[in-house]
């Protein structure tokens, strides 16, 4: 699924400057799970669209992901959708917040900015002419071409190496500033090594 895609987010998101290669391992060949005890009106991927249609397999390259989803969840065009991105750390049994965090106020305008991760690793791969809709109209389909994620970032500073997550939450406000009743929250589990 795409979200996979956010994965790869996370991990690029550090990515900058010319620091060490470290390759994340994705824990599941579905790639996203759901998160832990969310509070009510908490959906997960699917929630957020209708993967039937979409395949993925895992390979020593990564997960290749083919096919198409559709979107299903209940916002507006209008809304504005805000994506927050953390990466924890597993460290002893417990998952610990690590400095790598990231919003982005107004998912809809960065989209297919060609400068995101997730253009990167999963706009970019979209074929069909849906760039208005953004992630805001249930029924739209989202045609990819076949893509093969991997999950390598030049990561500046040092990172453990070890069990992580990146969880992601997507809120929709419309035009008052009011949240809508459902929000998405998923979670990419990974092993990440230095290459
Ligand atoms: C994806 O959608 C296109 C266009 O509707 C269709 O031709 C194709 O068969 C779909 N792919 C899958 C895997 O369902």
């Amino acid at each position: 699924m795409e979200l996979e895609i956010l994965l790869l987010t996370v991990v690029s998101l550090l990515s900058h400057a010319n620091g060490a290669k470290y390759e994340l391992s994705v824990a599941d060949e579905d790639i996203f799970s759901s998160c832990n005890s969310p509070d009510p009106g908490t959906l997960d991927i699917n929630g957020l669209m209708d993967l039937s249609e979409l395949s993925t397999s895992m390979s020593a390259e990564g997960v290749t992901i083919s096919g198409n989803a559709t979107l299903i969840w209940d916002i507006n065009l209008e809304d504005r959708v805000q994506m927050n991105t953390n990466l924890l750390y597993f460290d002893r049994g417990t998952w610990t917040p690590t400095a790598f965090s990231m919003v982005s106020k107004d998912f809809c305008k960065s989209m297919y900015d060609k400068n995101q991760y997730y253009y990167k690793y999963w706009t970019g791969y979209i074929t069909n002419d849906i760039q208005d809709k953004c992630i805001n109209v249930p029924g739209t389909k989202i045609i990819h071409k076949t893509f093969t994620l991997s999950l390598t970032a030049n990561v500046m500073g040092p990172l453990r190496e070890g069990t992580y997550k990146a969880q992601l939450m997507l809120r929709a406000y419309d035009a008052t500033g009011i949240e809508r009743p459902t929000r998405i929250c998923l979670e990419i589990r990974g092993d990440l090594f230095k290459v």
